[in-house]
């Protein structure tokens, strides 16, 4: 099983404030998790790459782009944002393997996402090209929905089938979703309304992680 990593959603955190609330938990995030959402693939709007590039912190970048159809100058601008990974949707992609390609040709780490209703079979033929698969375990488009525990069994397969995949689970994970999650063979954990809905940062991600053993 590849390393378990903690990925805080800044989704729910402060945006005016978004370095001072990384700054928060980046002692104990592996990962900084930031959603990108067009108003298309889902109807919110959040922040576009300009914003991404203002946050600073040496913790490394997940974009989650729940965008229809991403075209290369788009995906361009959040890795010359300071994207470490850059996650695209099976459902919002006419040939995924475009965005894949483009995304791993200029140096950085892609990933691709299904929604809860998505079967595992839609994107086979990409475990070979992809750093990660993110299963999403909420419909995404918001924060603070309830963990979709039907969405376990692609993790599980998944596992079976890639023993050292990076796989995420994103949507409703605090400390009991994780573990749930975990056991099914995830090892790359979102967490937005867990932890930034708390005052103490750290110890909500403390609490998430000791049940991942
Ligand atoms: C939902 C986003 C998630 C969101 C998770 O579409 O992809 O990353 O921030 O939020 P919580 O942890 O509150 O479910
Ligand atoms: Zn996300």
């Amino acid at each position: 099983m590849p390393k378990i990593k903690i990925a805080p959603s800044i989704l729910s955190a402060d945006l005016s404030n978004v370095n001072k609330e990384i700054n928060e938990v980046e002692k104990y995030a592996d990962l900084i998790h930031v959603d990108i959402m067009d108003g298309i693939f889902v109807p919110p709007i959040t922040v576009n790459a300009e914003f991404v590039k203002t946050i600073k912190t040496k913790v490394p970048l997940d974009v989650h782009l729940m965008v229809h159809e991403p075209g290369n100058s788009y995906i361009k601008g959040f890795i010359d944002a300071g994207a470490y990974s850059v996650t695209i949707h099976e459902e919002a992609c006419k040939d995924p393997s475009k965005q894949i390609s483009f995304i791993k040709k200029n140096g950085i780490k892609a990933g691709i996402s299904i929604k809860p209703n998505t079967s595992l079979d839609k994107i086979k033929k990409y475990l070979g090209i992809v750093d990660m698969v993110l299963v999403m375990t909420v419909e995404p488009g918001w924060a603070g929905q309830k963990f979709i525990e039907a969405a376990m069994p692609k993790v599980r397969e998944l596992r079976k089938l890639k023993p050292k995949l990076d796989i995420e689970v994103d949507g409703g994970i605090n400390p009991m979703t994780a573990r749930t999650a975990f056991e099914a063979g995830a090892n790359v954990f979102v967490a937005g309304t867990s932890i930034f809905s708390k005052k103490d940062r750290a110890a909500a991600i403390k609490e998430i992680l000791k049940g991942l053993k």
